[in-house]
């Protein structure tokens, strides 16, 4: 689903990511782990078009006609290749490619609801022309239905049915953590990429939205997952990389991982035992 060729961000003197290089394939959940400033959020910037690359390549693979959201406009671009460069491309223009990300921060409007929160940032990703959204065309106003419709979809599956029309200022951290997770899934991505979706929250949220993010894998969905939470990285990865000083130090299944004695030496500290 993703190439990421010799990736290099250099803030100053210092090597954020350095030289990096690991695929994703399609259908599965691929974590980044590594120590504090290792350079993980730094690379899920570059992916996602907020940080311009130093050095480096990044490809996507390109989607199925049926993939395609409602109103992307690039279906020629989609037909020829299979794979397309989308390095330094900005997040709007991701969206349409079907990749789309959550914040280490929340982003809610306490005073809005839960549903106006999300249709929120549907215009934010998807009305390209401001003059369309401007006179609320009859195009956007479809998209915004389908948008809105994907949007009550998942929050049903999360059995979140009854807090659609709530203040988002009354609700809990972690239902907002997992608000902010159906605001990145109505988008219809086909990659889509969290980090530290599990900061903050408590052990029965953690496992709330360790399920979600299983079940959204199982879809065919690909997944980059940042995350400290090893006990979850272990349970739902089916490939990990590890990244140190932003140098990639492993890669390999969660079992092999566990075992690298680079990574216990670095990251782990302890062999991880499952439990
Ligand atoms: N915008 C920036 N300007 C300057 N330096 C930066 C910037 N963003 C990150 N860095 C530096 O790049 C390095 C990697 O930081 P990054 O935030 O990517 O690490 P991380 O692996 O996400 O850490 P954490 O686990 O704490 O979230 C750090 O040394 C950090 O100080
Ligand atoms: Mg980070």
């Amino acid at each position: 689903m993703l190439i990421v060729r010799e990736l290099s961000k250099k803030f100053g003197g210092i090597n954020a990511v350095d030289d990096l290089s690991f695929n994703v394939k399609k259908g599965t959940i691929h974590s980044i782990i590594g120590p504090n400033g290792a350079g993980k959020t730094t690379l899920v910037n570059m992916i996602t078009g907020i940080y311009k690359v130093t050095r480096g390549e990044i490809y996507l693979q390109k989607g199925d006609l049926a993939d395609l959201p409602p109103n992307n406009d690039d279906i020629k671009d989609m037909i020829h290749g299979i794979r397309e460069n989308i390095t330094n491309m900005p997040m709007h223009k991701l969206v349409h490619k079907g990749v789309c990300r959550t914040f280490q921060h929340l982003e809610i409007c306490e005073n809005l609801t839960v549903l106006e929160n999300i249709m929120l940032s549907f215009n934010r990703f998807m009305s390209k022309n401001i003059f369309l959204s401007s006179i609320r065309s009859k195009k956007i106003t479809e998209n915004e239905q389908k948008y809105e419709y994907e949007a009550i979809k998942y929050l049903k599956i999360f059995n979140l049915e009854e807090i659609i029309y709530r203040k988002a200022g009354s609700l809990s951290y972690g239902v907002l953590k997992k608000i902010e997770i159906i605001r990145a899934l109505s988008t219809k991505p086909r990659l889509i990429l969290f980090d530290e979706p599990m900061a903050g929250l408590n052990p029965k949220e953690t496992a709330g939205v360790s399920q979600i993010i299983k079940e959204i894998a199982k879809d065919g969905l690909s997944v980059i997952l940042v995350e400290h939470d090893m006990k979850m990285v272990m349970q739902v990865s089916d490939e990990v990389t590890v990244v140190n000083f932003g140098r990639k130090l492993a890669n390999g299944t969660p079992l092999e991982i566990a075992n690298n004695e680079d990574v216990i030496k670095a990251y782990l500290g302890t062999k991880y035992v499952k439990n």
